[in-house]
């Protein structure tokens, strides 16, 4: 397990309070306007904020490596070929999207109808976070995974320790979020220790025994990698696909989709990914230099930390027309990359679109409409994580 304190994501002073936390895009914006690179001095971070160059350091991995970015170092998110490699490619198949729809399908559709019955049924207002968008990819990773869904509360504290940052860059606040992702990771991989060897001796239909089968055909993967990848699934969609589906809500409301996604004037999918676009779920991704490069007319030397902005990126004005508005029926002559780029690409992708696609689809179909029940929507404070931590609302059924 590594312990790096580079894994750790800083927060920037000036997203450090709430309203920036809530509303960090007209920073972002300035920090465009001043130039694609900055380098930070307080977080010995270099910051990319334009389109270009994040999409540079992203797909240039060579230059610009994961190794040591995070505390799950045994699993591929934080690994560089050629064991990034094998690892995401014994996995790969059990996440790509016609696999999730066929095989994953019908426990997300179990798992939103239940959660759906419970929303429509409330009197008044409710926070969709707690009761909807937190418990719905952890039902779902649970299942696929073949772990207990009662562990949920677990997982999930699991998942939030796992995204910490400290506060404020003093040494102190370090250690203790660093602690704490120490005991968090501790008891995830003693708890797939124990889940693996059961499965050794008694296989069961779940991805936890397509791995144990899996590990044998590779030549560099360990136990050690094996146990590492099935905590980084439990946790890695969590908070992410809770953000995403969170913003969607928001957003419909705020922007008043909701009768034209119901009257199917705006396709769904369009509408969920446009909301991926302009409420970004991973803020920022983190590499390493490889060796002395330049980028954005940046030196940087080897071995320091570059964090690649995606929030800044999908609203930069070079890349997107109206990057500030709110609008599913734009074309776009560059891709948005909220689920980043090149090797690294998220493999949970199909999984999140399907979970937020199946909600939307269902929830929507129940409702006559939506309503915020607050005037001042409480940000996710981190560094990592763009969201709301809780939204009220009322619905109208
Ligand atoms: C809306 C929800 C999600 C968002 C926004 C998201 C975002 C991302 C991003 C930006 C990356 C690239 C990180 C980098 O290049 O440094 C990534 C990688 C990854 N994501 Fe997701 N993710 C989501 C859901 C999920 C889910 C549901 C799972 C699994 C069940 C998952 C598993 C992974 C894995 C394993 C990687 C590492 C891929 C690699 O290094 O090869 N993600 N995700």
């Amino acid at each position: 397990m590594g312990n790096d304190s580079r894994a750790l994501a800083v927060m920037p002073s000036e997203l450090a309070t709430k309203e920036r936390q809530r509303d960090p895009y007209p920073w972002f914006r300035e920090m465009r306007a001043e130039g694609p690179v900055r380098y930070d001095e307080t977080r010995g971070t270099y910051d990319v904020f334009h389109y270009d160059e994040v999409v540079e350091m992203t797909v240039e991995y060579e230059r610009f490596g994961k190794e040591g970015t995070s505390f799950l170092d045994g699993a591929w998110m934080s690994r560089d070929p050629p064991i990034h490699t094998e690892l995401r490619s014994m996995a790969e198949n059990y996440f790509r999207s016609s696999y999730v729809q066929e095989n994953y399908g019908p426990a997300v559709e179990k798992h939103v109808e239940a959660l759906v019955d419970d929303a429509v049924a409330r009197d008044g207002s409710f926070d969709f976070v707690e009761e909807v968008a937190k418990p719905l990819p952890i039902l779902v990773i649970a299942e696929i995974l073949g772990v207990p869904g009662e562990k949920m509360d677990m997982f999930r504290d699991w998942s939030t320790s796992l995204i910490g940052a400290p506060s404020e860059p003093t040494e102190e606040a370090k250690q203790a979020v660093q602690e704490r992702m120490m005991a968090a990771i501790d008891s995830l991989y003693d708890f797939f220790h124990d889940a693996i060897e059961r499965r050794e001796e008694t296989p069961k239909d779940d991805l936890i025994t397509k791995f144990v089968q899996a590990e044998k055909e590779y030549d560099r993967i360990e136990r050690e990698n094996t146990v590492a990848c099935c905590g980084m699934l439990l946790v890695a969609g969590n908070v992410t696909t809770t953000a995403y589906m969170t913003s969607a809500l928001w957003t419909f409301i705020e922007e008043d989709t909701i009768p034209e996604l119901q009257g199917e004037t705006i396709p769904l999918g369009d509408a969920l990914e446009e909301v991926l676009r302009y409420r970004t779920p991973v803020m920022p991704q983190k590499r390493i230099t490889q060796r002395d490069t330049e980028l954005g007319g940046v030196e940087i030397p080897e071995g320091e930390l570059v964090a690649g902005w995606l929030s800044s990126a999908n609203r930069d004005e070079d890349a997107f027309e109206r990057p500030g508005q709110f609008d599913p029926t734009q074309t776009y002559h560059e891709d948005p990359i909220p689920f980043g780029k090149g090797i690294h690409y998220c493999l949970g992708a199909p999984l999140a679109n399907l979970e937020a696609e199946t909600l939307f689809d269902e929830l929507l179909d129940r409702i006559e409409g939506a309503s915020l029940a607050t005037d001042a929507i409480e940000p996710y404070f981190s560094p990592e994580i763009y969201g709301a931590a809780e939204l009220p609302v009322t619905l109208q059924t």
